[in-house]
């Protein structure tokens, strides 16, 4: 056979071989993009395929991600060949060599993270608008571009070529539907091989599919963030309709219990009219009163939490509705030493609500304070002018000197049912609030120099100003 048959037979030998095993390469890197779903784990697989002695493409491999918001490159990743050790084959079924990947554990990626190419891509941002000119050319054009020799081209200046003592390299994009994604740069800086051309095209097909698998898993982590928020809106909405559900079963429970208790309160207390004072009967009959009272006014406050809010929006008088409740109020604390302190200055003081409701929330705040000055003490109550965002507000506070509330306990205590009282049922201060809320208002609480302050803050009726009244 003449010598130039022999040299192209043994040509085109080399190159079936260099085809089948840029093929291999390309089928691997397909089935690693295909199996990574984790966008970094994805981006040292892609480096560390880049730079692996097994492929024997590059020596040093970096990746900047575009941030368009700042139209800077930030480094992300660097990866030497020196730090690929933990990057292997896996096959997903023993027996079927097509089901081999890529793979690296969570020791290599931690490892590849500190080393000190790493360290320094990730400190490394380029902005395009005065860095690097090679690089803004690649983002500019989107398309791959090789550098021979720096030098040539007055790069020795650029803060990054120099930074990375950098000679020969090529910069290639990473493209998605025409948005640029970001940059890798490879080179061999210590043996300084020359790049070639085969090189390039496995770099340029390496970075079409790196492109799109980062897109997919950036995609996948949104669509897996909506799918995580829509659990727990759906979540929440159920446990809405199951505490909607509960208070509905309270009510009508809480109503059909409320009828015979009034009856058994009425007859017992006839009963009790017709039996002496001072017999053991008679104290039974007291006990039977005082319990079903109890029960009664249990059952009240469970209708009112579980009621849905439905307000009678009319005018009224926040002065007159706290005065009413203090001359409801006034003998009992006489009774109990408390001594009271009142500032209700004159006015209209008008708000949009329910009376009935707003004397429920002034009762309930005015019962919780007494109650918690068993032995006597200095209750005061004031009504004033604030604001609250920027609208024209009436401040109804109610102090008392019974030591304040725990800080431990003060995010507890406008739960349902939490109580810290033998009989209490804990919906006194749920109650206030549910309504304040209602009313667009808002219920604040301070621990003052030795009791509480409740404030309670609604809003005035549009054109209502108390000092003119
Ligand atoms: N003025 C106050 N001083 C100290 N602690 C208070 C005061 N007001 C409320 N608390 C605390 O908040 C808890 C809850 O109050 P809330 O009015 O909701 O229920 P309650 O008074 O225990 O029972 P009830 O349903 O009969 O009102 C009380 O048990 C008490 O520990
Ligand atoms: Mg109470």
């Amino acid at each position: 056979m003449p010598d130039t048959t022999i040299e192209k037979s043994s040509a085109s030998a080399t190159e079936a071989l260099q085809a089948q095993r840029d093929l291999q390469l390309f089928y691997l890197f397909s089935t690693t993009l295909l199996s990574t779903m984790q966008l970094n784990k994805l981006l040292h697989l892609i480096l560390s395929a880049l730079v692996c002695e097994d492929n024997g493409l590059f020596c040093r491999a970096m990746l900047f991600l575009y941030n368009q918001k700042t139209d800077m490159l930030q480094g992300m990743l660097g990866i030497c060949r020196s730090n690929t050790d933990g990057f292997r084959v896996v096959f997903s079924d023993p027996d079927n060599p097509l089901s081999g990947y890529w793979d690296l554990d969570a020791d290599a990626i931690a490892r590849q993270m500190q080393s000190d190419l790493c360290l320094k891509v990730r400190e490394t941002r380029i902005d395009l608008s005065e860095g690097c000119r090679i690089v803004s050319h690649v983002v500019e054009n989107k398309r791959l571009y090789r550098i021979n020799d720096v030098e040539c081209l007055n790069c020795r200046d650029c803060d990054f070529i120099s930074r990375f003592g950098i000679s020969s390299f090529v910069a290639v994009p990473l493209v998605t539907r025409n948005n640029l994604i970001g940059v890798i740069i490879v080179d061999n800086p210590v043996k300084h091989q020359p790049i070639t051309d085969q090189q390039l095209k496995v770099l340029q097909l390496f970075a079409n599919q790196a492109g799109m698998a980062i897109e997919n898993t950036r995609l996948y982590r949104n669509l897996e963030e909506t799918h995580n928020e829509l659990q727990d809106t759906r979540q929440r909405l159920v446990h809405g309709a199951h505490l909607a559900a509960i208070g509905e079963m309270a009510a009508s429970i809480s109503h059909e219990l409320k009828t015979p208790l009034i009856t058994i309160g009425g007859f017992a207390a006839r009963l009790g009219r017709m039996l002496p004072e001072n017999t053991p009967q008679r104290h039974y009959l007291d006990t039977i009163i005082s319990e079903s009272h109890r029960l009664e006014r249990l059952l009240g406050d469970i209708l009112a939490f579980s009621r849905k809010p439905t307000i009678c929006f009319q005018e009224c008088n926040l002065r007159g509705v706290v005065k009413e409740c203090l001359d409801d109020y006034v003998v009992l604390l006489g009774e109990r030493k408390i001594t009271l302190e009142t500032s209700v200055p004159s006015g209209s003081w008008t708000v949009l609500g329910d009376s009935n409701q707003l004397k429920q929330v002034c009762i309930n705040l005015l019962v919780n304070a007494q109650e918690a000055m068993p032995q006597g003490g200095r209750l005061q109550v004031g009504l004033r002018a604030g604001g609250d965002g920027g609208r024209p507000c009436a401040v109804v506070s109610i102090t008392d000197s019974g030591g304040g509330i725990p800080e431990e306990l003060q995010s507890k205590i406008f739960t349902p049912f939490f109580t810290t009282k033998r009989h209490g049922t804990g919906l006194g201060l749920a109650i206030v609030n549910r309504i304040v809320q209602n009313h667009g208002g808002s219920l604040k609480v301070f621990n003052t120099d030795d009791g509480a302050e409740f404030q309670v803050i609604l809003p005035l009726a549009p054109f209502d100003d108390p000092q003119t009244a």
